[in-house]
Protein backbone atom coordinates (compact mmCIF):
# COMPACT_ATOMS: atom_id res chain seq x y z
CA UNK A 1 0.00 0.00 0.00
CA UNK A 2 1.28 3.54 -1.25
CA UNK A 3 1.67 5.91 1.50
CA UNK A 4 0.86 5.38 5.18
CA UNK A 5 -2.39 4.20 5.21
CA UNK A 6 -2.66 1.35 7.62
CA UNK A 7 -4.00 -2.17 7.03
CA UNK A 8 -7.52 -2.59 7.76
CA UNK A 9 -8.27 -4.31 10.98
CA UNK A 10 -12.09 -5.53 12.31
CA UNK A 11 -11.92 -6.37 15.95
CA UNK A 12 -14.85 -8.91 17.62
CA UNK A 13 -14.13 -9.00 21.07
CA UNK A 14 -16.66 -10.18 23.81
CA UNK A 15 -17.10 -13.50 25.97
CA UNK A 16 -16.55 -16.93 25.60
CA UNK A 17 -19.39 -18.79 23.49
CA UNK A 18 -21.08 -15.02 21.81
CA UNK A 19 -20.18 -16.43 18.27
CA UNK A 20 -16.80 -14.44 17.91
CA UNK A 21 -15.16 -17.49 16.36
CA UNK A 22 -18.13 -18.17 13.79
CA UNK A 23 -18.58 -14.80 12.86
CA UNK A 24 -14.64 -14.00 12.56
CA UNK A 25 -13.95 -16.86 9.99
CA UNK A 26 -16.93 -15.93 7.94
CA UNK A 27 -15.39 -12.17 7.97
CA UNK A 28 -12.12 -13.38 6.77
CA UNK A 29 -13.38 -15.73 4.19
CA UNK A 30 -15.58 -13.46 3.04
CA UNK A 31 -12.67 -10.71 2.61
CA UNK A 32 -10.13 -12.80 2.20
CA UNK A 33 -8.24 -11.01 4.70
CA UNK A 34 -5.93 -12.67 7.46
CA UNK A 35 -7.36 -14.29 10.90
CA UNK A 36 -6.25 -13.65 14.61
CA UNK A 37 -6.83 -16.34 16.79
CA UNK A 38 -5.93 -14.11 20.00
CA UNK A 39 -7.35 -16.81 22.84
CA UNK A 40 -5.69 -19.68 20.84
CA UNK A 41 -2.11 -17.45 22.17
CA UNK A 42 -3.50 -16.94 26.12
CA UNK A 43 -4.72 -20.87 25.45
CA UNK A 44 -1.32 -22.52 24.30
CA UNK A 45 0.55 -20.18 26.74
CA UNK A 46 -1.77 -21.83 29.81
CA UNK A 47 -1.57 -25.60 28.15
CA UNK A 48 2.29 -24.88 27.56
CA UNK A 49 2.80 -24.00 31.48
CA UNK A 50 1.06 -27.98 31.98
CA UNK A 51 3.57 -29.17 29.56
CA UNK A 52 6.97 -27.52 30.62
CA UNK A 53 5.59 -28.03 34.90
CA UNK A 54 5.09 -24.22 35.54
CA UNK A 55 2.30 -23.70 37.73
CA UNK A 56 -0.23 -21.21 36.35
CA UNK A 57 0.33 -19.14 40.11
CA UNK A 58 4.10 -19.13 39.29
CA UNK A 59 4.08 -15.66 37.70
CA UNK A 60 7.73 -15.10 36.79
CA UNK A 61 7.51 -18.63 35.11
CA UNK A 62 4.64 -18.19 33.20
CA UNK A 63 5.47 -14.68 31.73
CA UNK A 64 9.11 -16.54 30.55
CA UNK A 65 7.34 -18.93 28.76
CA UNK A 66 4.94 -16.58 27.00
CA UNK A 67 8.11 -14.73 26.16
CA UNK A 68 9.59 -17.75 24.68
CA UNK A 69 6.32 -19.42 23.26
CA UNK A 70 7.45 -21.24 20.02
CA UNK A 71 4.15 -21.25 18.64
CA UNK A 72 2.89 -21.98 14.80
CA UNK A 73 -0.13 -21.60 13.01
CA UNK A 74 -0.93 -23.39 10.11
CA UNK A 75 -4.28 -24.69 8.25
CA UNK A 76 -4.16 -28.24 7.30
CA UNK A 77 -5.62 -29.88 4.46
CA UNK A 78 -9.34 -29.22 5.25
CA UNK A 79 -8.94 -25.74 6.42
CA UNK A 80 -8.60 -26.57 9.69
CA UNK A 81 -6.27 -24.40 12.13
CA UNK A 82 -3.30 -26.68 13.27
CA UNK A 83 -2.19 -25.03 16.55
CA UNK A 84 1.47 -26.46 17.31
CA UNK A 85 3.61 -25.90 20.17
CA UNK A 86 7.14 -26.52 19.52
CA UNK A 87 6.28 -28.63 17.20
CA UNK A 88 3.44 -30.85 18.76
CA UNK A 89 0.16 -30.63 17.56
CA UNK A 90 -1.98 -28.98 20.76
CA UNK A 91 -4.88 -27.85 18.51
CA UNK A 92 -7.21 -30.08 20.52
CA UNK A 93 -5.95 -29.98 24.42
CA UNK A 94 -6.16 -25.80 24.05
CA UNK A 95 -10.04 -26.58 23.25
CA UNK A 96 -10.48 -28.81 26.37
CA UNK A 97 -11.95 -26.33 29.71
CA UNK A 98 -8.69 -27.45 31.26
CA UNK A 99 -7.54 -25.28 28.53
CA UNK A 100 -10.07 -22.21 29.01
CA UNK A 101 -9.61 -22.44 32.84
CA UNK A 102 -5.78 -22.32 32.38
CA UNK A 103 -5.81 -19.11 29.44
CA UNK A 104 -7.82 -17.16 31.58
CA UNK A 105 -5.89 -17.92 34.42
CA UNK A 106 -2.55 -16.59 33.01
CA UNK A 107 -4.40 -13.75 31.14
CA UNK A 108 -4.90 -11.71 34.45
CA UNK A 109 -0.82 -11.09 34.51
CA UNK A 110 0.04 -8.08 32.94
CA UNK A 111 3.63 -9.12 32.07
CA UNK A 112 1.83 -12.15 30.22
CA UNK A 113 -0.57 -9.89 28.44
CA UNK A 114 2.50 -7.30 27.34
CA UNK A 115 4.60 -10.20 26.19
CA UNK A 116 1.73 -11.76 23.92
CA UNK A 117 0.86 -8.16 22.49
CA UNK A 118 3.34 -7.48 19.92
CA UNK A 119 2.84 -10.92 18.78
CA UNK A 120 -0.35 -10.32 17.92
CA UNK A 121 -0.09 -6.89 15.88
CA UNK A 122 2.32 -8.99 13.73
CA UNK A 123 -0.78 -10.74 12.11
CA UNK A 124 -1.47 -7.18 10.89
CA UNK A 125 -0.85 -7.74 7.44
CA UNK A 126 -2.18 -6.78 3.73
CA UNK A 127 -4.86 -7.36 2.68
CA UNK A 128 -6.39 -6.89 6.15
CA UNK A 129 -7.10 -8.78 9.60
CA UNK A 130 -10.20 -9.78 11.24
CA UNK A 131 -9.02 -10.12 15.08
CA UNK A 132 -11.07 -12.33 17.55
CA UNK A 133 -10.59 -11.68 21.47
CA UNK A 134 -11.43 -9.74 24.22
CA UNK A 135 -9.35 -6.56 24.21
CA UNK A 136 -8.89 -6.42 20.08
CA UNK A 137 -10.46 -2.89 19.91
CA UNK A 138 -9.44 -1.80 23.24
CA UNK A 139 -6.04 -2.62 23.38
CA UNK A 140 -4.36 -4.54 20.58
CA UNK A 141 -5.68 -2.87 17.51
CA UNK A 142 -7.06 0.45 19.32
CA UNK A 143 -7.33 2.43 15.13
CA UNK A 144 -9.63 -0.28 13.51
CA UNK A 145 -11.59 0.55 11.56
CA UNK A 146 -14.85 -1.46 12.61
CA UNK A 147 -15.35 -2.48 16.28
CA UNK A 148 -17.72 -5.67 16.98
CA UNK A 149 -18.52 -5.84 20.72
CA UNK A 150 -20.36 -9.70 20.29
CA UNK A 151 -22.26 -11.03 23.07
CA UNK A 152 -25.11 -13.33 24.47
CA UNK A 153 -26.53 -14.31 27.80
CA UNK A 154 -24.59 -16.82 29.89
CA UNK A 155 -27.47 -19.32 29.46
CA UNK A 156 -27.35 -19.19 26.02
CA UNK A 157 -23.50 -19.52 25.69
CA UNK A 158 -23.63 -22.21 28.04
CA UNK A 159 -25.82 -24.42 26.14
CA UNK A 160 -23.85 -23.50 22.90
CA UNK A 161 -20.91 -24.61 24.40
CA UNK A 162 -22.46 -28.14 26.03
CA UNK A 163 -23.64 -29.04 22.66
CA UNK A 164 -20.46 -28.65 20.93
CA UNK A 165 -18.38 -30.54 23.49
CA UNK A 166 -21.27 -33.06 22.65
CA UNK A 167 -20.31 -33.19 19.13
CA UNK A 168 -16.84 -33.61 19.96
CA UNK A 169 -17.45 -36.71 22.49
CA UNK A 170 -16.42 -34.38 26.18
CA UNK A 171 -19.09 -35.67 28.90
CA UNK A 172 -19.52 -32.60 31.06
CA UNK A 173 -23.15 -31.04 32.38
CA UNK A 174 -24.85 -28.16 31.91
CA UNK A 175 -24.62 -27.03 34.88
CA UNK A 176 -20.90 -27.22 35.47
CA UNK A 177 -20.27 -25.47 32.29
CA UNK A 178 -22.67 -22.06 32.59
CA UNK A 179 -20.87 -22.07 36.87
CA UNK A 180 -17.63 -22.48 35.02
CA UNK A 181 -18.43 -19.34 32.19
CA UNK A 182 -19.85 -17.28 34.80
CA UNK A 183 -16.43 -17.63 36.28
CA UNK A 184 -14.76 -16.98 33.55
CA UNK A 185 -16.53 -13.89 32.90
CA UNK A 186 -16.09 -12.56 35.84
CA UNK A 187 -12.86 -13.02 35.95
CA UNK A 188 -12.30 -11.36 32.32
CA UNK A 189 -14.43 -8.69 33.00
CA UNK A 190 -13.27 -7.54 36.39
CA UNK A 191 -9.43 -7.96 36.10
CA UNK A 192 -7.16 -4.38 36.27
CA UNK A 193 -5.47 -5.40 32.93
CA UNK A 194 -7.59 -4.91 29.78
CA UNK A 195 -11.42 -5.85 31.32
CA UNK A 196 -13.34 -7.39 29.26
CA UNK A 197 -15.43 -4.35 28.30
CA UNK A 198 -17.17 -2.82 24.96
CA UNK A 199 -14.52 -0.12 23.24
CA UNK A 200 -16.47 3.24 23.18
CA UNK A 201 -16.85 3.08 19.58
CA UNK A 202 -17.86 -0.58 19.18
CA UNK A 203 -20.58 -1.82 17.77
CA UNK A 204 -22.22 -4.10 20.44
CA UNK A 205 -24.40 -6.76 19.13
CA UNK A 206 -26.41 -9.49 21.53
CA UNK A 207 -26.16 -12.73 19.43
CA UNK A 208 -28.67 -14.37 21.86
CA UNK A 209 -31.89 -14.27 20.09
CA UNK A 210 -30.26 -13.66 16.25
CA UNK A 211 -29.07 -16.51 14.30
CA UNK A 212 -25.49 -15.88 12.88
CA UNK A 213 -26.22 -15.43 9.61
CA UNK A 214 -28.23 -11.82 10.56
CA UNK A 215 -24.87 -11.21 12.44
CA UNK A 216 -22.76 -11.44 9.97
CA UNK A 217 -24.91 -9.80 7.47
CA UNK A 218 -25.32 -6.45 10.23
CA UNK A 219 -21.14 -6.18 9.93
CA UNK A 220 -20.73 -7.11 6.61
CA UNK A 221 -23.00 -3.99 6.35
CA UNK A 222 -21.05 -1.85 8.28
CA UNK A 223 -17.79 -3.07 6.91
CA UNK A 224 -19.63 -1.87 3.69
CA UNK A 225 -20.41 1.20 5.33
CA UNK A 226 -16.89 1.81 6.09
CA UNK A 227 -15.29 1.00 2.85
CA UNK A 228 -13.87 -2.28 3.70
CA UNK A 229 -15.60 -4.62 1.41
O1 LIG B 1 -11.47 -16.78 23.17
P1 LIG B 1 -11.05 -17.94 24.05
O2 LIG B 1 -12.19 -18.62 24.74
O3 LIG B 1 -10.19 -18.91 23.32
O4 LIG B 1 -10.14 -17.30 25.22
C1 LIG B 1 -9.66 -18.06 26.29
C2 LIG B 1 -9.27 -17.13 27.45
O5 LIG B 1 -8.19 -16.31 27.06
C3 LIG B 1 -10.37 -16.21 27.94
O6 LIG B 1 -10.98 -16.69 29.11
C4 LIG B 1 -9.67 -14.92 28.27
C5 LIG B 1 -8.35 -15.00 27.58
N1 LIG B 1 -8.22 -14.02 26.48
C6 LIG B 1 -7.83 -12.75 26.83
O7 LIG B 1 -7.65 -12.45 28.01
N2 LIG B 1 -7.62 -11.83 25.84
C7 LIG B 1 -7.82 -12.14 24.55
N3 LIG B 1 -7.62 -11.22 23.62
C8 LIG B 1 -8.26 -13.43 24.20
C9 LIG B 1 -8.46 -14.35 25.19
Amino acid sequence: MRGHQPVPVITVDGPSGAGKGTLSHLLADALGWHFLDSGALYRVTGYACVLEGVAWDDHPSVVRVARHLEVAFTADSAGEVCVAYKGLDVSRDIRTEQGARGASTVAVIPAVRQALLQRQREFRQLPGLVADGRDMGTEVFPDATLKIFLTASAQERAQRRYLQLLEKGENVSLARLLEDIEERDARDSSRTVSPLIPAEDAMVIDSSRLPISDVFSAVMKAARERGLA
